[in-house]
């Protein structure tokens, strides 16, 4: 599947590179050509003569060298890659990316390039979580880069947690989700997926059952047909696909946000579970109990639907809308009722009453109204629902 591609590996200065070495390997294996470009702290790590050796391939150093420049220069070699993958992408090096750097190579490179990035971010667990570090993340997905990892375990600095770098097989299944070749090449397209939190106050939130995993399959089979997926995603506990572009968010209101500045799209896919109501009257500091027995009244506002909204749009709308149902009762009446009010063009409809086992599940059974009436499949695993949905999606915009 990557035969012929050619990626731009930009090695970063972590323990994580030695995986990289190994990155290099999966990828020839697999028919790619890979260019590594190690930066200056990445040669403490590993060295320019096994990341060449891999790759049968001249590696690239942090810093410009005349010959480099002769042969071919720093522009010409951030295009002539197909996707440039950034492994392991360190603290510092977001950092870089995040404030537009050029002062290396690398840097440089990335500055130049006009093909999509792909971070694998690694590094320390307190680094990872570090308010400046989440600060660049949110900016580099904001500007489109794309990420892998990190993964949650055991750290090589002794600590536990969220930072290791995406193992070697994860990152290419990433690489190959960001080459896909299909129908759907180039097209944008906007997933929602997941519950909302709407807080309370500071440590309690509303949320619901929604696990995430039919909205994050539909998004991995929309990017495995080509398109350029930005997936868009409440606290879901089933992790985003690879090779999607994701903005996390919580709330309704932060959602509808980051769909709006993710138009203009061709399509919108609305699977998340987004809450109706959020508490208007949310408390700034943790409530506490005042020993009077007397619990917190509440107070509701309606949230923002995201789905009417984009359908009403009158600028900018994207050719398809694609909104969800989930029922308890009268799944066919309550779901065309839906569509019309809405102004969607599809409703995909499911029944999650308790005893389906849907809402959590591993499986759907969905009925797809659209204007040429409804049509029901048959119960499903969700990552083959959205198949045949991503199929129905690359017909629709075709
Ligand atoms: O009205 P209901 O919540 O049942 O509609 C479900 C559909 O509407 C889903 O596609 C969901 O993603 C979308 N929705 C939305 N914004 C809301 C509520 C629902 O986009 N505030």
């Amino acid at each position: 599947m990557l035969a012929g591609k050619r990626i731009l590996l930009i090695i970063g200065g972590g323990i994580a590179a030695y995986k990289s070495l190994d990155l290099i390997r999966r990828l020839r294996e697999r028919g790619a050509e890979v260019r590594p470009v190690l930066t200056h702290a990445a040669e403490e790590f590993v060295t320019p003569l096994s990341a060449a050796a891999l790759a049968g391939a001249k590696a690239y150093r942090a810093l410009f060298d005349l010959t480099d420049e002769a042969e071919m220069g720093h522009i010409q070699l951030s295009r002539a890659a197909d996707l440039v993958v950034v492994a392991p992408a360190t603290a510092d090096f977001m950092a870089k990316m995040a404030g537009g750097h050029a002062d290396d190579l690398a840097s440089t490179l990335l500055m130049a390039t006009d093909k999509r990035v792909l971070i694998a971010p690694a590094m320390n667990v307190r680094m990872w979580t570090h308010p400046a570090t989440q600060r660049n993340l949110a900016t580099l997905q904001g500007d489109g880069i794309l990420t892998v990892g990190p993964n949650d375990g055991d750290m090589a600095c002794g600590e536990y947690g969220p930072g290791r770098m995406a193992e070697p097989l994860e990152i290419v299944a990433a690489i190959e989700a960001a080459l896909a070749d299909g129908p759907l090449k180039g097209r944008h397209i906007v997933v929602t997926s997941g519950p909302t939190h709407e807080p309370i106050d500071p440590v309690r939130y509303i949320a619901n059952r929604s696990s995430g995993a039919q909205g994050s399959a539909i998004a991995a089979a929309l990017a495995g047909l080509g398109a350029n997926v930005t997936f868009i995603t409440g606290p879901a506990s089933v992790p985003p696909p690879p090779g999607v572009h994701v903005i996390r968010v919580e709330t309704a209101a932060q959602m509808l946000a980051a769909v709006t500045v993710a138009l203009p799209a061709e399509a919108a896919i609305f699977a998340a579970a987004v809450a109706d109501w959020r508490v208007a009257n949310a408390a700034g500091s943790k409530m506490k109990k005042d020993g009077s027995g007397r619990a917190p009244a509440l107070e509701f506002a309606e949230n923002p639907d995201i789905l009417a909204t984009v359908s009403k749009l009158t600028k900018g709308r994207p050719r398809l809308v694609v909104g969800f149902a989930a029922e308890t009762d009268d799944v066919l009446t309550n779901a065309t009722a839906k569509r019309a009010r809405k102004g969607c063009d599809w409703i995909v409809a499911n029944d999650v009453s308790p005893g389906t086992g849907i809402m959590g599940g591993t499986e759907n059974a969905v009925t797809l109204l659209s204007e040429a009436g409804a049509e029901t499949w048959p119960r499903l695993p969700k990552d083959e629902v959205a198949r045949r949905l991503a199929a129905r999606i690359a017909e629709a915009l075709a």
